[in-house]
């Protein structure tokens, strides 16, 4: 995939530093001579040590250096509506902001498949990482302000804990696209999904070398499912793919960036924020079990929406996996992974559920957006190349 178009000043800065090579790195000082040469020969110490100079004072923690200074905001643009729930604007205005979460999912994409025109090395470039982590913490702010952390529990409690978290998983959109959607609005659905599913499971799977015991071997019994048992062609990225060329879409990878709205890059961002940082463990597992745990009957109502537009086996078939496999995937994620590493590590409990009540939280603002565009007979993709009516004709 190519570097997307720009939606503001950060991504417009940042794109064009991704468009260069990054910077060489700055050439080491000349060796120090070896250390026997460097000491001083018997003869020439002096008869006494010289007394030390004063110890500079030591700060009690050193402040964490500055994040890298980033180009001034746009202002936010319109709120995503809520879909009837209540969140600090600041923050739905954050997680909608296209130009801010554009620029996170490039600083994060470079982990993943990278862009065709930006230099591979970019991935660990400091002053890019410092881009980043400035990115990211307006990212955790959001996410601090949109979702109260749900309350303490002891370990022993965490799979009852996301059973009544999951229990209402907001607006209903799989019922709007089981009875009323047109294709239009199921394609507009499946280019918005294409952003996380063509790399499915992938953001969940940074966890594996952090976990240990039981908990890692939950959560590759899960992967392992999500990556095809070992048969390309079953891996949910490609069953994804499959519905995408059924729909008459382009199933290429990021094929969509450039019309996805902020709040859908977001989601992905959230997954990859907790996902690439050790500290986040916790929130990671959490985060999959919530999408695990309220997964089978929806996929089961998509899969029917499209039958009843039209959709033929190939095309229904990563729903129709995924109203089985998950109803084994939620067990194994609330159990064996998220109660497992609360048990084996309880000072993660908090986080496990903070993570579940974001995902859930994101999505849920995501759901509340599409659902409105929609009920108001409205394109919910970003307008500039196409509309509606063009992702329909294309197929026709
Ligand atoms: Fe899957
Ligand atoms: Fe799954």
């Amino acid at each position: 995939m190519r570097l997307p178009r720009p939606r503001g000043p950060i991504t417009a800065a940042l794109f064009t530093r991704l468009s260069s090579p990054p910077p060489e790195p700055t050439p080491r000082p000349e060796a120090a001579p070896p250390p026997e040469a460097a000491l001083p020969s018997e003869a020439a110490l002096p008869p006494e040590a010289a007394p030390l100079p004063e110890p500079a004072p030591l700060h009690e923690t050193a402040p964490p250096p500055e994040a890298a200074q980033l180009p001034e905001a746009a202002p936010p643009p319109a709120v995503v509506s809520s879909g009837g729930r209540s969140g600090p604007p600041s923050a739905r205005s954050e997680l909608a902001d296209g130009d801010l979460q554009l620029a996170l999912f490039a600083c994060y994409e470079l982990h993943y498949q990278g862009f065709d025109d930006a230099d591979d090395r970019w991935e660990w470039e400091p002053s890019l990482l410092a881009t980043r982590a400035a990115l990211e913490r307006r990212l955790e702010d959001a996410l601090a302000a949109l979702v109260p952390r749900p309350p303490a529990v002891p370990p022993a409690g965490v799979r009852a804990a996301l059973v009544e978290l999951t229990a209402d998983d907001g607006p209903s959109l799989s019922a709007y696209l089981r009875r009323e959607a047109d294709l239009g609005v199921f394609r507009e659905f499946v280019v918005h999904r294409s952003i996380y599913h063509l790399k499915e499971a992938d953001p969940h799977t940074w966890a594996i070398p952090r976990l240990r015991g039981g908990p890692k071997a939950a959560l590759v019994e899960i992967q392992a499912d999500e990556y095809g048992g070992g048969r390309a062609e079953r891996m949910h990225a490609e069953l994804f793919a499959a519905t995408m060329t059924g729909l008459g879409l382009d199933a290429s990878y990021g094929a969509y960036l450039d019309r996805v709205p902020g709040i859908t890059l977001a989601v992905s961002n959230v997954m990859s924020l907790f996902g690439l940082h050790r500290r986040w463990r916790g929130a990671l597992a959490g985060h999959l079990a919530a999408l695990e745990m309220t997964s089978s009957a929806p996929n089961r109502r998509y899969g029917d929406g499209l039958r009843r537009l039209g959709g033929d086996r190939v095309a229904t078939r990563f729903y129709d996996e995924h109203v089985q496999a998950d109803a084994v995937h939620e067990q194994v994620a609330a159990h064996d992974l998220c109660a497992g590493l609360a048990a084996q590590d309880p000072s993660l409990t908090g986080d496990i559920l903070y993570g579940a009540a974001c995902a859930l939280a994101v999505e849920r603002l995501w759901a509340g957006h599409v659902l409105s565009r929609w009920r108001r007979g409205l394109s919910s993709l970003e307008q500039e190349s196409g509309t509606r009516a063009s992702l329909a004709a294309r197929s026709a």
